[in-house]
Formats: structure tokens, C-alpha cells, sequence
């Protein structure tokens, strides 16, 4: 029977070591002497199974694979034994009176979306209902996107260093959720019906409506015919069906490169003392349907970007942007 195999010698060792740690398991006759063979034989530091797991390093392929299993094996039935020996000293316990089942249980915990998941899970499910579809973009972005096809010429102070996180040759984190525009559009034919949301990043100093990383939901929708009177429908019947009925929202004419014409969009603050912009919108600009080859001969768009913190904020009477990100569990439950 002696036989030097590597692999039959550690088969035996394993096989010696199950009936042992079983064994001890079993006779374990209180909950320190179950633990402390809990800790001799599937310690996580210096237990005999975990010792056993180190053997496989001295196997080779083929030894790994047959040893390896005969381990998983072995430390399934360990964890079993270890179950069933616990279970039977708290019924025992219980039995001797030492347990009082009447006493009230901890209660768990419950875990919690956070508000700014809720508002964009809240946001996909209206939009989706006026029929737009989710689309998706990197925050890593290459200059092209965030830049060139949104008809952002060279010169302009939105490509300032110091309004942007550049990162290594040619690529930044992106500063608008407009890059998915181009994206979607170089993906895809006419018609256009799609949201994105994500996170922006901008060096902005924080203060209560600053962040440098926040949430925008981007809107597009291209097909023929479609006109800034369907914009801004589109945009109020949003408004009201997010924030109530009684939101009062204004556009004001503006100007962005990738747009024309172009608003900003308003909303009256709760409270009702102030307008706060909730982002900005406008027509597809026709350089930019050239960028990703679209014929705007043949198609127009609207496009639109919102802050989703401000609408968070706005819906649920939030004044400090700061709150959304200090997971103080206080804050956060009242959602
Ligand atoms: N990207 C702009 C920003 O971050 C917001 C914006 C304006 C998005 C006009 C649009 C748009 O889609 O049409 O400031």
C-alpha cells in the first residue's frame, strides 16, 4: 500500500484529515469546544484544511485537478458538519432552558437605493414611456466626442485645462453627457429616440449646487420632422410628471455649439423664490449630424442635457448638493 506518488500520499493526508475534523466536530459537547475544533481544522488563518489547500501547490496539472476536487469535497462536507454540530447545541440549549426563544430577534438592517439611483431609475422609466430607449457611454472619453463632433471649435473656453480633467494623450473624463449623442449616432441610422444618463466630471469648486462629478440625463431624438415645439413639450410634460404638476419651468434663449437654436432650461426652485437651471437643450446642430454622417437635409433633432442632482433636489426639497454624496445613513433613509 505505501506507494510515493505525491499525489496518492496528499489524497491520504485528506482523506485521515475529513475523519478527524468530522470526528471532532461531532464530539464537540459545548459551543467552546465546537469552536475552538471550528478554528483547529477550518481556521482561516493557521487551520489544518486550509494547510491541506496549500498542498495543491506542490501537485502538478494533472494531480491539481483530481486533488483539487476531492478537496472541495472534503471541505463541503466539513462546513456541513460544522452546520449540523451548531444546530445541535442550540437545540440542546434551547432544551435546557440556557436559550429564551421568546425574546425578540436583532432586527437586519434593510439596505436602501440611494436618491440619486432612484431619480435616474425614476427618469429612464418616464422616459421610457414617452419612448425613449437607454444608451450608454464611457466616462473616459477621447477628445473627439467630448469636443470635435459636438462642434466645439479648438479655440473655445470650454476645452479650457482648467474647466476639464484632461488624462493621458488625447483622452479626459468627459464634461457632458453629450459625447453618448455622437456615440449613439455613429452606431446607428435615423430614427433616434435615446436617453443617457451618467456621471460628468468638471473641477468645479464644491460648494451647495457645485460638484466636481455629478449626473447628467442626455436626451436625442432625430428623426424627420421633429421641431422645437416637440422639445419643449417634451420637456414640460417631463417636468410635470417628475417634479408635480405645478412646476413651473421657462426656456431662455442661449447658445451651445452643438445646438442651434439652443435654450436654457429653468425651473421654479421649491420654495418658489427662485429660478435654478436644470440644464440645456436646443435643435441638432447641422455640423454635428456631418460629424457622424447624417444628412440634415433629410433629418432634424432636439437634444437636451439635465443635471439630475438639481432634479433630485428640486423633487424631494434637498438644499445642499453635498448631502446626495456623504452617505450619512440619516440623510439617506429619509428616501
Ligand atoms: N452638454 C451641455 C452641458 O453640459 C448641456 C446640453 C445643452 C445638452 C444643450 C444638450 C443640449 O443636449 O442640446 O452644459
Amino acid at each position: 500500500m505505501s506507494s510515493n506518488d505525491p499525489l496518492e500520499i496528499a489524497l491520504r493526508e485528506l482523506e485521515s484529515l475529513e475523519q478527524f475534523s468530522i470526528a471532532a466536530l461531532v464530539a464537540a459537547s459545548s459551543p467552546e469546544a465546537l469552536e475552538a475544533a471550528r478554528i483547529e481544522y477550518l481556521g482561516q488563518k493557521q487551520g489544518k484544511l486550509k494547510a491541506a489547500q496549500e498542498r495543491l501547490r506542490t501537485l502538478d496539472p494533472a494531480g491539481k485537478r483530481v486533488y483539487g476536487q476531492r478537496f472541495n469535497g472534503v471541505k463541503q462536507s466539513l462546513e456541513a458538519a460544522l452546520s449540523a454540530a451548531r444546530l445541535r447545541l442550540e437545540r440542546r440549549a434551547v432544551a435546557a432552558g440556557a436559550i429564551d426563544v421568546t425574546l425578540p430577534g436583532a432586527i437586519p438592517r434593510l439596505g436602501h437605493r440611494h436618491p440619486l439611483t432612484q431619480t435616474a431609475d425614476e427618469l429612464i422609466d418616464l422616459f421610457g414611456r414617452f419612448g425613449f430607449s437607454v444608451a450608454r457611454g464611457p466616462e473616459v472619453e477621447d477628445i473627439h466626442h467630448n469636443f470635435d463632433a459636438l462642434n466645439i471649435p479648438p479655440s473655445h473656453p470650454a476645452r479650457d485645462p482648467l474647466d476639464n480633467f484632461f488624462l493621458s494623450e488625447g483622452t479626459m473624463l468627459r464634461s457632458q453627457t453629450s459625447t453618448v449623442q455622437i456615440r449613439v449616432m455613429e452606431a446607428q441610422r435615423p430614427p433616434v429616440r435615446v436617453i443617457a444618463i451618467g456621471r460628468v466630471y468638471r473641477p468645479d469648486t464644491v460648494d451647495a449646487t457645485h460638484s466636481f462629478m455629478f449626473h447628467q440625463i442626455e436626451g436625442l431624438m432625430v428623426d424627420r420632422g421633429v421641431t422645437m415645439a416637440g422639445l419643449k413639450t417634451v420637456l414640460r410634460l417631463f417636468a410635470r410628471s417628475y417634479l408635480g404638476h405645478d412646476v413651473k419651468i421657462r426656456f431662455r434663449p442661449s447658445f451651445f455649439p452643438f445646438t442651434e437654436p439652443s435654450v436654457e432650461v429653468d425651473m421654479l426652485w421649491h420654495g418658489g423664490d427662485r429660478w435654478v437651471e436644470m440644464g440645456g437643450a436646443g435643435m441638432v446642430d447641422p455640423n454635428v449630424f456631418r460629424a457622424v454622417g447624417y444628412d440634415p437635409e433629410e433629418v432634424t433633432g432636439f437634444a437636451f442635457g439635465l443635471g439630475i442632482e438639481r432634479l433630485c433636489m428640486r423633487r424631494h426639497g434637498i438644499d445642499d448638493i453635498r448631502l446626495l454624496y456623504q452617505n450619512d445613513i440619516r440623510f439617506l433613509e429619509q428616501f
